[in-house]
């Protein structure tokens, strides 16, 4: 007896990961698995079907998911694809369940059991398989990059002959994976860098990854280690601290999100309108409507000498690391459930509880009823993306 896993190739525009990597392969064949993949996956990161040893390739995906107990992707896949599901079968992949009314409604009619990635709980033991977690730590990294390279200056200080040049000043607004990775990407390149977030506890977090951090004497500290929306008056009293810190910043990256809201508005036009000359700001929060009033999801644009930068799904641009970290997120969530050749389901543990999100035709307790919820309160912007900007 074995588990039959398929694993998807992308389709959505502009998604270059992929869901399963040569190097995790023999880990799902000791769980148990027998493992099929839709022919070309890998081919946005150079992985080609020959780099995947003891995988089978089909061509076609409704093929390929006829037969499989466990479904594997990236991003939510084709209704077809739900429909050519076996009845009770295993899909993994980020689902935003609130975005995909009609795919989820599909998953329950088809009694599937839906894995949603973004849903794993934000515990210590679930860290393995928070793939929140390993995307945006590489998305805080990539915004680094992006920025320097829309900077007519450098990062670090250096000294020339000719003379020296100091270093350059870099103000990162939202301190959760994404903006610590940012901070001590931005430090590694020898930048002065400040940090700043509305939650108290990330100021040891700033300090130790080499950051200032920028005192607003406001704390919104949310449920579950998320922070809360600010009322107008805390919204002044942030804004009367931050404008000098926005104005000094050769280089701003935003990553504010507020679980469910659109994204919160940190910078507005007015201090766009001071910035140095030259100033960029690489805005993360793009895919919730942006941190900064100017920006334009999925777009480059200049307002007056500023370079604003709001790129759309920046993983896919690290497609390799981002796969690969990936496919270990998913391989750690699948080991919790197979064992010994077989599948089975412990509703008693945390992890698989809360990171279900439909399962024998019902929807777990805590997730939204599609028909309750017709969409996010963001702008549909999957047209656009990174890749225009990179
Ligand atoms: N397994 C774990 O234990 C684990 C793993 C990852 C993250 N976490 C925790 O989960 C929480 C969320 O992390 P995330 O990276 O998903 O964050 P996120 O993407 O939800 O938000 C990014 C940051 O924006 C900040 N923010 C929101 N509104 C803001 C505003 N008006 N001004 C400034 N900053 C604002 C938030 O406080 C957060 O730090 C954090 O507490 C993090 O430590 C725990």
């Amino acid at each position: 007896m074995y588990v039959n896993v398929a694993v998807l190739k992308e389709t959505q525009p502009h998604e270059r990961r992929v869901a399963l990597v040569p190097s995790v392969v023999a880990k799902l064949i000791k769980l148990g698995a027998k493992v099929h993949m839709q022919s070309g996956a890998g081919d946005a990161v150079k992985l080609s079907d020959t780099a995947f040893k003891d995988v089978a390739f089909i061509d076609d995906r409704k093929e390929l998911v006829s037969d499989a107990d466990v479904v594997l992707a990236v991003q939510p896949p084709a209704l077809e694809v739900i429909s050519a599901m076996k009845e009770g079968a295993i899909l993994i992949c980020f689902i935003y369940a609130d975005k995909e009314p009609a795919l989820v409604q599909r998953l329950l009619d088809k009694k599937i059991t839906c894995f949603a990635m973004e849903r794993a709980p934000r515990i210590t033991r679930a860290q393995a398989m928070d793939a929140l977690s390993s995307q945006s730590a590489l998305a805080g990294y990539y915004a680094v990059q992006l920025g320097a390279t829309h900077l007519a200056r450098i990062l670090p200080k250096i000294t020339t002959a000719a003379g020296a040049i100091g270093p350059a000043k870099v103000l990162v607004m939202g301190l959760g994976v994404a903006g610590l990775e940012a901070i001590a990407t931005a430090h590694r390149l020898g930048a002065v860098v400040e940090g700043y977030d509305v939650r108290p506890e990330t100021q040891e977090q700033a300090l130790s990854l080499g950051a200032k951090f920028v005192e607003t004497g406001v704390d919104a500290r949310g449920k579950g280690g998320y922070a809360r929306e600010l009322s107008a008056e805390e919204k002044t009293q942030v804004a009367a601290v931050l404008t000098r810190h926005i104005q000094q910043a050769d280089l701003i990256i935003t990553t504010a999100a507020i679980p469910g809201r659109p994204s919160p508005k940190l910078i507005s036009k007015a201090q766009v309108a001071g910035m140095k000359a030259g100033a960029v700001i690489v805005d993360l929060s793009a895919e919730g409507g942006g941190n900064c009033e100017d920006t334009q999801p999925g777009e480059t644009i200049q307002i007056g000498q500023v370079t604003i930068v709001a790129p759309l799904n920046v993983p896919s641009l690290l497609g390799e690391d981002a796969s690969d970290l990936y496919a270990k997120n998913q391989y750690n969530l699948l080991a919790l459930m197979m064992k010994d050749n077989i599948i089975k389901l412990d509703w008693g543990d945390e992890v698989i509880a809360k990171t279900a999100l439909t399962h024998a035709g019902k929807l777990k307790s805590d997730a939204a009823k599609p028909e309750a919820n017709p969409g996010r309160a963001i702008k549909d912007t999957s047209a656009k993306h990174a890749a225009k900007v990179a």
